[in-house]
């Protein structure tokens, strides 16, 4: 298939980009890249030795994806793009809106006009708000308790969606919500590259391993948890890639809502001494206050995945802590080096 993946340059899409083209589906990228590198895709043909065709648009610009999906014989969208920061969209709620569901938006008026009905869709375990379970099935409630617009925002998209395949039956939806993915491509050329002060444990982890960072602040040791600290279900990006070849493969009509998670928790702890041991460093921490919005565990149940799209995640804490190391002594700063 001709695949267009929104946010293919961004950290999710360019490991997706490579598990595709090594399936032999050919890619159309469409990236603003607000927080990302046009790098990242020369990697992703470097690691594949295949083109890609890449077109810098803002997904927001009606007129600009119209011109892509023009040039283009799109059979179906992965849609990565998005704002991603918990924070900045507690700062800046108008714009994760605009950005998130308006572009949304615009991405299926131009897919019902060119008769494309196939998507997969990047959603979040944030939408689970507090998890009413654990582990926490796609059955559970969704909506209630989120805590910032970034989350809300993907709520609302879930909801957008469902409501455009009840009007038109043509459409093939898989919303995916991810756990928390970390990790990177075993080449080391490829992995996250935060612009900022990294907001999520593996990168900051990962900085302080390196020296680029003193000491990691852990959010809170209060939580009813084995060592008190917050409960994660740590996914490797290379799994969550190829949840979203199942995903595709497996569409049909209607909205499919499906958990991609490992099943099992690991506490804060647990990730800094797994990254310590398996990079042989240091890595000093300090308990700090608990950061507000963050609940005390989250972690998947992943039955429907097994069953439905004959996915399960592989890869273990130990490989991701690994393959991050890897990618972070090969770039100590992304892709500027
Ligand atoms: P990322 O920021 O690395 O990638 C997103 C990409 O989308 C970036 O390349 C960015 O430049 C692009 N983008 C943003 N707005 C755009 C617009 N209007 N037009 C065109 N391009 C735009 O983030 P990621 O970690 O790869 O996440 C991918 C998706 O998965 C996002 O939708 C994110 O919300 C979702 N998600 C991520 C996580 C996570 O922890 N990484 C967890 C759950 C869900
Ligand atoms: N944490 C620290 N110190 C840090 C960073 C994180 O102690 O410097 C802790 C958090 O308190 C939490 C755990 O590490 O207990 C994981 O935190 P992350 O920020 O890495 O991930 P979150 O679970 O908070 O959020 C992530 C994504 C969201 C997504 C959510 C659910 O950032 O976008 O997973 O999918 F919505």
């Amino acid at each position: 298939m001709k695949i267009l993946l929104t946010g293919g340059a961004g950290y999710i899409g360019s490991h997706t980009a490579v598990e595709l083209i090594e399936a032999g589906h050919e890619l159309v990228v469409i990236d603003n890249l607000s927080n990302s590198s046009v790098k990242s895709l020369r990697r992703v043909e470097a690691i594949t030795q295949r083109d890609i065709v890449f077109h810098r648009v803002n997904l927001a610009d009606l007129s600009g994806v119209r011109e892509v999906f023009s040039s283009e014989s799109i059979d179906a969208v992965i849609h990565f793009a998005g704002l991603k920061s918990v924070n900045t969209s507690l700062r800046d709620p108008i714009r994760y809106y605009q950005n998130n569901v308006g572009s949304t938006l615009i991405l299926l008026q131009v897919m019902a006009e060119f008769g494309v009905h196939k998507l997969v869709f990047s959603s979040s375990a944030t939408v689970y708000g507090i998890p009413q379970e654990l582990p926490v099935s796609e059955t559970a409630g969704v909506g209630f308790g989120i805590t910032s617009p970034y989350g809300r925002s993907k709520s609302m998209i879930e909801q957008i969606l469902t409501d455009a395949s009840l009007a038109e039956p043509k459409l093939q939806i898989a919303i995916l919500r991810y756990f928390n993915p970390i990790g990177a491509h075993v080449s080391g050329r490829i992995g996250e590259d935060p612009r900022n002060t990294p907001s999520n444990l593996l990168p900051y982890v990962s900085q302080v391993a390196i020296g680029l960072r003193k000491k990691v602040a852990v959010y809170g040791q209060q939580y009813p948890t084995t060592d008190g600290t917050g409960v994660r279900d740590y996914i490797h990006v290379v799994d969550l890639a190829h949840g979203h070849l199942r995903a595709l493969d497996h569409l049909r009509s209607g909205v499919s809502t499906y958990n991609l998670g490992t099943g099992r928790g690991y506490s804060v702890l647990e990730v800094i001494e797994a990254f310590s041991r398996v990079s042989g460093r240091d890595i000093p921490l300090e308990i700090v206050a608990a950061r507000s919005g963050d609940v005390a565990m989250s972690f998947a149940d992943v039955e429907k995945a097994k069953r439905e799209l004959a996915w399960v995640a592989e890869r273990t804490l130990d490989d991701a802590c690994r393959d991050v190391w890897r990618w972070q002594l090969q770039n100590p700063r992304g892709y500027d080096d």
